[in-house]
């Protein structure tokens, strides 16, 4: 069975006339990465919010259709049930960090779930090292970078041993390096520990090189979904909902196409296509 299944699910907020989710279909297996991408308003930050419980918990509206975690469905469940199964983390790096210090971040949902003391400190640890932050232990959380504080935030999630991340654009407000920073231990996170990953992300390049499947949502329906390579094929269908493909992609479009090789995606993949193309 899968561990998140999302069935024929509809999402309205309240006093507004158009659903801001519309028939979402989405199964998602342990250890995949997902990443969700589109245009703006199409409903991504709102499907993160019905998973993290943010809706119906915190948010009213009305909605159809069903959410399952692990088998259960997940508007049953309580705001604690939720925090500890489904690790978030939002755009706005300031607006998620709540305490003084990095070790007091990673302890507060522990702490709040009530584990002992011995029990907290080893999942700190292990969360900085999941995180690979370490060396922040002991800082204030104001002076950290952005990237820092999104990595702090991971850590956070993570200290609960969540069964899945739900990431909406953790990046956007980083520079490349942070950004990629980002990437890298989410992938170390997905590819050797397993973790379920859904993340919300414009940056396109670092998806396709990352994501194991890609869900283009538009109008608060999925338009496109697949591999990346498929996804972002697309070319004139992702123009039209406004979504960037990557570069390399691009590229390779305007080159006069990729139907006889496989279309790149990476810096790596497109040096090979060049090469390929230029032997011709
Ligand atoms: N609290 C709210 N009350 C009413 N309508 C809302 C609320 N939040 C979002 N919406 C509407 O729901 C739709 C989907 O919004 P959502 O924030 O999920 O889009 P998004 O894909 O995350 O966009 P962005 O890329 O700008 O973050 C939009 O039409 C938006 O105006
Ligand atoms: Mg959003």
């Amino acid at each position: 069975m899968a561990l998140l299944q999302i069935e024929n699910f509809s999402f309205s907020y309240p006093r507004s006339a158009q659903p801001a989710l519309q028939e979402i279909n989405i199964s998602v297996e342990k250890g995949e990465f997902i990443g969700i991408t589109g245009p703006t308003g199409a409903g991504k930050s709102t499907l993160t919010c019905c998973l993290n419980g943010i809706i119906p918990h915190f948010q009213g509206g009305s909605y159809q259709g069903r959410i399952s975690l692990g088998g259960a469905s997940i508007f049953d469940r309580s705001p604690a049930q939720i925090t500890r199964l489904v690790g978030s983390v939002f755009q706005d790096p300031e607006a998620q960090i709540i305490s003084p210090e990095v070790e007091q971040e990673l302890a507060f949902g522990p702490e709040n779930l009530g584990y002992p003391p011995a029990e907290i400190e080893q999942r700190i640890g292990k969360a900085l090292e999941l995180a690979g932050i370490p060396g922040l232990r002991n800082r204030p959380t104001v002076n950290l970078s952005g990237g820092e504080k999104q990595r702090v935030a991971i850590a956070a999630a993570l200290a609960m041993l969540p069964e899945i991340l739900v990431l909406d654009e953790p990046t956007s407000e980083l520079d490349p390096v942070g950004t990629d920073e980002i990437f890298q231990v989410l992938n170390l996170l997905n590819k050797k520990h397993g973790l379920t990953i859904i993340m919300v992300e414009q940056k396109t390049e670092q998806l396709a090189a990352y994501a194991d499947r890609i869900l283009v949502f538009n109008e608060g329906r999925i338009a496109l979904e697949g591999k990346p390579r498929q996804v972002f094929a697309r070319r004139r269908e992702l123009e039209e909902i406004g979504v960037r493909i990557p570069q390399v992609a691009r590229l390779a479009g305007l080159l006069g196409g990729y139907e006889r090789c496989t279309l790149p995606l990476t810096v790596e993949e497109g040096h090979l296509y060049l090469e390929r193309i230029l032997r011709r």
